[in-house]
């Protein structure tokens, strides 16, 4: 049984609206992608990581191997996030009882020991994802207007690792349906998932003030490799 990863970095970044790719987008001068793979240095881990695919859009796919400077493989994405996971997965080759974890290059801030408690939580149940508690009072909102309040208790933000047994993500890709995540291939088919609760620090830069948020937090860290 092996730990793998698929970081999956082959987005435009379409909501942030830079030239670059996100995954390239500097934060204190580091590529976000860069900032995620050091998150997953193998010394940082309690169990060492067999084998990292990064998918990239194909434009740039020198960029990105130069970035992941021999710590990955880098593989073309997909259209849709599902599609580069499925090419991520692919070729990884990984095995029924191996465990394969997703990452979006997008959260630059998960923490080692997260990831592993997630990886941990996937080898017992075969299925886990990292979440965030909400915090807010949540809004359903119609045409301007409140339409109901949701009660928060119970309800998480999906982040990502989200991690599986072999055998349950080929089972979940297979479907061929896209998602915003995994677990949701999972439900899909009835396979249970389980939670891992995780800071919000693991956000995923999405826009502009994500963005700003990125570059306030480790200018606040100043020198220590994480906020
Ligand atoms: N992603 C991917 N392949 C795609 C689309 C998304 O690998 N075809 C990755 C992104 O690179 C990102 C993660 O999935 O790390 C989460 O997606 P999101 O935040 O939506 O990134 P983008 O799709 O790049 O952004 P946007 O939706 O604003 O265009
Ligand atoms: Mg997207």
């Amino acid at each position: 049984m092996r730990r793998l990863l698929v970081i999956a970095a082959a987005g435009s970044g379409l909501r942030l609206g830079r030239e670059l790719p996100k995954a390239l987008v500097p934060l204190r001068g580091v590529p976000m992608l860069d900032w995620a793979l050091r998150a997953f240095a193998q010394h940082l881990l309690a169990i060492p990581i067999d084998l990292v695919v990064v998918t990239a859009p194909q434009a740039h796919r020198a960029e990105f191997e130069r970035i992941v400077a021999g710590r990955a493989r880098v593989v073309p994405g997909g259209v849709t996030r599902s599609d580069s996971v499925r090419a991520g997965f692919a070729a990884l080759e990984a095995s029924d009882d191996d465990v394969v974890a997703v990452h979006d290059a997008a959260r630059p801030f998960i923490r080692a020991q997260e990831a592993d408690a997630v990886f941990a939580a996937a080898e017992a149940t075969g299925a886990a994802i990292a979440a965030i508690p909400i915090v807010d009072t949540i809004k359903r909102v119609a045409e301007g207007r409140i339409v109901q309040t949701v009660d928060r208790e119970g309800l998480y933000g999906a982040a990502t690792p989200q991690a599986f047994r072999g055998d349950v993500l080929r089972r979940a890709l297979a479907s061929g349906r896209d998602g915003t995540d995994e677990s949701v291939l999972c439900e899909d088919l009835g396979i249970p998932v389980a939670v891992v609760p995780v800071s919000r620090r693991v956000f995923k830069i999405t826009t502009e003030a994500d963005l700003e948020l990125a570059e306030a937090m480790l200018l606040a860290a100043r020198g220590r490799r994480m906020p």
